[in-house]
């Protein structure tokens, strides 16, 4: 039986969306997007084509990182709704065909989590060891600090007990001790709880920082292997649930991303984001050349059978430039954030795609027809579909995270709250509901919702992308970038061009048999014969993207 045809690794041919429940759709009038609110969508999502919705935190919080900073794990927000609500939620989405993962933090909790609570009691308390302690300050460079506008340390004196805890992230999110044997079973108790109700996997929070190293003072004694304990995690996801799938957040270069998708067997995490790929294809979209682009896709580690890379151009953090050199960088930054205030941390932009490139329809589709042409699982943010944009005037990194907007009317049909309740505040102006909505773009086939639609139809009509081995074939255009996608002998070649100008490229396919053409499954031009020695000559207009599939004489009887 083909892995690729039974659907048993489900995560190779997805299509995601993140989503978070307090910004999609308000079922009340609070102001506030809940899970009621969210169901209602479903049927949207569906109709899409959206296979696995991501949701964001929306457990018991603090506020203080827009839910990343969890008071209880087994718990739902008031504000978003109730545990039968999420039930209800995950069961009309499997109704529509769509699987549900859900946000989950093990790295930290809320300093108001009750353990933390516990912990800070006395250096005794029965949970001090759930969280990494110092009796001294430790140093910090500059470079663990992940939030260093608000940040100067990520150790933080305890008053009480004068002791310091680690936290990578905002002081408010003490550092879980997950070499503790007590933490590793609440992190399994909590998995457990999840998948009970029904979600089909999890996206894993800042996996790079769940250790505290053996040097930190306080960490568990006797080495802990990061690698192992995944390993550990997904024994115990997939015992529970066979398919269950982890997906984690895992900034890091290649050669250490593929040590957590596990050894030859991928069993460690089944599906990582591919940052370094990302952050390549915007200094190419910045240069109008492919090149940085060609050489991250050629420096992917190939990865065994289970394991996939989520394919994603933008999310609900910063724009993340990290793994750029400052030079190119500041390329980055001049071409889509020069403006001080787009920029976040000195590494990244508050953006999102559409207004970043100037709201030029040909370049946002560019991006979107490679993105769902590159071996991989595309993973949406909610609204890229309809080119939502940001609110600078909303703080930081939320900047990206204002309500959907559904239809033109008030607050774009996302509450009928009094505007100043809604959870933030839309764009106005050009990116506002009255012009960026949902409900006009689905009447539209000349929409951007309606080209994205078609790219999921396609992506999912040919499920061998997600199964693919990636080919960047040379040619001598700079501007633009051809890859093959290759599962067995079935073959779809991409063509996109970065720049501005037409361009005219000549390809070397390799042989092929007599009366081989290629067909544009896109667009549906004529097909085009190709020759046998497998070189063809194709024209690609500026800022335009074309897939071809190889098609031999035996597969057009199919095709
Ligand atoms: C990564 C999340 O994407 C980000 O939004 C959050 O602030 C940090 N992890 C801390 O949980």
């Amino acid at each position: 039986m083909r892995l690729s045809q039974t659907g048993d690794v489900w995560w190779k041919s997805a299509v995601f969306y993140c989503a978070d429940v307090e910004t999609f759709q308000d079922s009340d009038g609070d102001g506030i997007g809940d899970l009621r609110g969210m169901t209602e969508r479903l049927e949207y999502l569906a109709d899409l084509g959206v296979t696995c919705l991501w949701l964001m935190p929306f457990y018991p919080t603090a506020g203080r990182d827009d839910g990343y900073d969890i008071t209880d794990f087994f718990g739902v927000d008031p504000r978003l709704g109730t545990l039968g609500d999420f039930v209800e939620l995950v069961r009309t989405a499997r109704s529509r065909g769509i699987r549900v993962i859900v946000d989950f933090v093990m790295n930290h909790t809320s300093d108001r989590h009750p353990w933390f609570r516990s912990a800070r009691r006395s250096v005794d308390d029965p949970y001090r060891r759930h969280y990494v302690w110092s009796p001294t300050k430790p140093r910090t460079s500059k470079a663990e600090v992940v939030f260093p506008d608000q940040e100067d340390s990520i150790w933080e004196l305890d008053d009480k007990t004068g002791e310091y805890y680690l936290h990578h992230f905002y002081k408010t999110q003490p550092d879980l001790n997950v070499a503790n044997p007590a933490v590793q079973e609440e992190i399994a108790r909590t998995l457990g709880f999840w998948l009970e109700l029904g979600v089909s996997g999890f996206r894993i929070d800042a996996v790079p920082f769940l250790f505290a190293e053996d040097t930190y003072p306080g960490s568990e004694p006797g080495g802990f292997d990061p690698q192992r304990y995944l390993k550990d995690v997904r024994d115990f996801v997939t015992r529970r649930l066979g398919d269950a799938a982890l997906l984690g957040e895992v900034n890091l270069p290649y050669p250490q991303q593929k040590e957590f998708f596990g050894g030859a067997d991928g069993d460690g995490l089944n599906m990582q984001f591919d940052f370094n790929g990302m952050q390549r294809l915007y200094l190419s979209l910045a240069r109008g050349d492919a090149g940085p682009l060609t050489s991250a896709l050629r420096e992917r580690p190939p990865l065994d059978v289970t394991s996939q890379w989520a394919n994603f151009v933008r999310n609900h953090d910063e724009l993340t430039l990290d793994k750029l050199s400052i030079a190119e960088r500041k390329e980055v930054f001049a071409a889509f954030g020069p403006d001080p205030g787009m920029q976040l941390y000195g590494r990244g932009l508050r953006r999102r795609l559409p207004t970043m490139l100037g709201g030029d329809q040909r370049r946002i589709r560019l991006v979107y027809s490679l993105m769902f042409s590159l071996p991989g699982t595309p993973t949406l943010f909610y609204g890229e579909e309809i080119g939502l944009g940001e609110n600078l005037d909303v703080e930081g990194r939320l900047a990206v995270r204002t309500p959907m907007q559904w239809d033109a009317g008030a607050n774009g049909g996302f509450s009928t709250a009094p505007r100043r309740r809604l959870t933030r505040p839309q764009p106005a102006g050009l990116w506002g509901p009255e012009h960026v909505n949902a409900a006009d773009q689905r009447q539209d086939p000349g929409s951007l919702w309606s080209f994205v639609r078609t790219l999921i139809r396609r992506y999912r009509q040919m499920p061998q992308i997600g199964w693919s081995d990636v080919e960047v074939l040379d040619h001598d255009v700079p501007a633009v970038l051809a890859h093959v996608c290759r599962c067995e002998d079935w073959r779809l070649l991409a063509i996109h061009n970065l720049g501005a100008d037409d361009a005219l490229v000549t390809l070397d396919l390799g042989t092929v048999p007599e009366g081989t053409v290629l067909r544009d499954v896109l667009d549906g031009r004529d097909d085009q014969p190709l020759d046998p020695s497998g070189r063809v000559e194709v024209r690609v207009d500026g800022y335009r993207g074309q897939w071809l599939r190889v098609l031999t004489p035996g597969e057009l009887a199919y095709a």
